[in-house]
């Protein structure tokens, strides 16, 4: 079978309840993912009446980006995914929203994904998307973001991280004793209908399978070091769980 065109999945979309979509995707991203995307939010330093540039990258169904235009409701919000699913699902909730901006298929992994682009973004947001990338690859990533953002800009991250090396073992033994967040079934659920949908099975559920992929071995320090690496500056924590972590940095 064919993989489909964006045309199809979007026709395919069309008669379906958004909503359940999206409660699926949510149900497979966890319970405290919300409180997190709600930090993202407000933690960005700029008038809520603002008409911000926001760009969400690696957007899947585009909940980072909606979580911040539910704070800032003159934004607008470009988002990017190279999952063709994920770019008609997030664009047809966006216009059912009024939600402005565009979305896009991109392979953020591709030197030209931002060509045509313009910079001067105010906001670009990135979550649970660069752990896919290489070390490599997401230090190249991040100087892309840092040209994208104009001066004074944020960049918003939140991804799995583990602990530095000589607390690595502990770190992780205490985790597999905390409740999961994540579990195989709600994957699996989330893909199967994708499949059953567009009758395409997007193989490894979508996702590349990167040997070299970070997944959760970064830790937090390790992030910040990235971030540090593209010119960000004013790096924070602003939250730490057993699973990922969430940073804020300025563009100087
Ligand atoms: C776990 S999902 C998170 C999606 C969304 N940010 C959210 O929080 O719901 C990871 C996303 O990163 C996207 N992604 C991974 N590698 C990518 C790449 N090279 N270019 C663009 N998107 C990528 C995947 O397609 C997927 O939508």
């Amino acid at each position: 079978m064919a993989i489909p065109t964006q045309a199809e999945i979007d026709d395919k979309l069309r008669g379906e309840d958004l909503n359940s979509w999206l409660d699926l995707w949510r149900t497979e991203q966890g319970s405290a993912k919300p409180a997190a995307l709600k930090l993202i939010a407000a933690a960005i330093p700029f008038p809520i009446d603002q008409s911000l540039r926001v760009l969400d990258v690696g957007c899947g169904t585009g909940d980072a980006g909606r979580a911040i235009h539910s704070r800032f409701p003159h934004a607008r919000i470009d988002s990017v995914d190279r999952n063709e699913f994920f770019v008609s699902l997030c664009g047809a909730v966006n216009r059912r929203d009024s939600i402005g901006g565009r979305t896009w298929v991109g392979d953020l992994s591709e030197p030209d994904w931002r060509r045509d682009l313009a910079s001067g973004y105010d906001v670009v947001v990135a979550v649970n998307a660069v752990h896919w990338f290489s070390l490599a690859s997401a230090a190249v990533l991040f100087g892309d973001i840092f040209q994208l953002l104009r001066s004074g800009g944020v960049f918003l991250l939140m991804e799995p991280a583990g602990a530095e090396p000589p607390f690595a073992p502990g770190f992780d033994a205490w985790r597999k004793q905390q409740p999961s967040q994540h579990n195989y079934e709600d994957w699996r659920r989330f893909w199967s209908r994708v499949n059953a949908l567009l009758g395409y099975d997007y193989g490894f559920l979508g996702e590349p399978d990167g040997q070299n992929r970070i997944g959760d071995g970064l830790s937090a320090l390790q992030w910040v070091g990235l971030l540090t690496d593209a010119g960000f500056a004013s790096i924070d924590i602003l939250l730490r769980d057993p699973e990922k972590v969430v940073l804020a940095s300025v563009k100087p």
